[in-house]
């Protein structure tokens, strides 16, 4: 097992990587935890978790709904959870999103902690207090910081996951290697096969790799207000482009890094070599890195999804391969740079 520790203002988390869930038991005292656990992980891994009461959490992004928030609080009072309970989150971002905010609100705040069970969740979504859910159609509308006690990033879980929920892992974890630690992409690129047949030493080291480069991001500037921001690298592109084509959130960022990449290189920050090493490295991941977008459309949907007035929008590009910064792009030079790009 891999420990690592994220020490912030609003609480800390100690991270278990390649932890069992089945060792949940021996973490807290299950008569007194209540467990939100996402349907597919019951089905898969419900003999790990004995012992627990649970509450079922319906797969899929229409669970971060405020109808769910409020089913929840109405099953956590028929229970008679008070605030010296504590609740644990189990399954992927959308489960531990939920369940952190549940939790961060339920008695004005009770304890909680998640145990990750997507590669997305264990290298993303899990880390970093930012819980929440979704309102009249805007993403994580309603949310707070607030660290979880422990994050188990079970990495035996992962080979349940569907294949596609898997790939788009990887994404991020492409992510982290250019915006901070090469040494990543590079280990990926080497390790790929063995990643994809679940080795296990394989996917520990990317997964706490991966982890350590959020930790350290989250532990300098917790409330995103300078350095978190290049974890939005590619992100700006691919929620337009997750909008306007329907792809998953991993596709979409695979594209939206090509486009933040190729507009690094056009605006002379890097050389184009970095384009090809990212394309490379994605298409073996078998991350799309080719579409047919609408530069116009593009531009619209990102400036309306940043629910903001003006016409400024704040990209992240690459300086280098491992170094990333924050660019700020009027609406009109992007809709120029996107019909070049695009
Ligand atoms: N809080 C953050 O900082 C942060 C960061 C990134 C993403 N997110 C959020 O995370 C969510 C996406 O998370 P996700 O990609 O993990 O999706 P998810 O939680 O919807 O899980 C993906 C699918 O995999 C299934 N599943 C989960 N674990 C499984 C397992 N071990 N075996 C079999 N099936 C399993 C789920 O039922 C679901 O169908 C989004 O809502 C996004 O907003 C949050
Ligand atoms: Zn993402």
């Amino acid at each position: 097992m891999l420990n690592l520790e994220l020490n912030t203002s609003s609480g800390l988390s100690r991270i278990h990587v390649s932890e069992s869930m089945e060792n949940l038991k021996n973490i807290v005292d299950p008569s007194m935890t209540i467990l939100l656990v996402d349907e597919n992980v019951l089905n898969f891994h419900n003999n790990k978790l004995e012992g627990f009461k649970h509450i079922t959490i319906p797969e899929g992004e229409k669970s971060k709904s405020i109808e769910n928030y409020s089913r929840i609080f109405a099953k956590l009072l028929e229970i008679g959870v008070d605030r010296s309970w504590r609740i644990v989150g189990i399954g992927g971002g959308v489960t531990t999103d939920l369940a952190g905010f549940v939790a961060s609100t339920y008695f004005r705040g009770i304890a909680f902690g998640f145990v990750s069970t997507t590669l997305l969740g264990q290298v993303d979504a899990s880390i970093g207090g930012k819980n929440g859910i979704n309102f009249e159609g805007y993403k994580n509308l309603l949310g707070v910081i607030r660290q979880p006690e422990f994050v188990i990033c079970d990495i035996d879980t992962l080979k349940s996951l569907p294949l596609v929920e898997f790939t788009d892992g990887f994404a991020e974890i492409i992510k982290y290697g250019f915006i901070k630690n090469p040494e990543i992409s590079d280990f990926l690129e080497d390790n790929i096969e063995a990643a994809f047949n679940q080795d296990r030493e394989v996917l520990k080291k990317i997964v706490y790799e991966s982890i350590k480069v959020k930790v350290n991001i989250v532990q300098s500037d917790e409330r995103e207000l300078g350095e978190r921001k290049i974890l939005n690298f590619g992100h700006t592109f691919a929620h337009a482009i997750e909008k306007l084509h329907g792809l998953s959130h991993g596709q979409s960022v695979s594209l939206g890094m090509i486009l933040a990449t190729r507009m690094s290189a056009s605006l002379g920050l890097i050389h184009s070599n970095v384009v090809d090493k990212l394309t490379l490295i994605l298409e073996k991941t078998g991350l799309p890195v080719k579409a047919d977008l609408d530069p116009n459309n593009m531009a619209e949907t990102m400036l309306k999804d940043k629910k903001k007035a003006g016409d400024i929008l704040q990209f992240i590009l690459l300086e280098a391969e491992g170094k990333a910064i924050v660019h700020k792009l009027k609406l009109a030079d992007l809709k120029k740079i996107l019909n070049d790009l695009c």
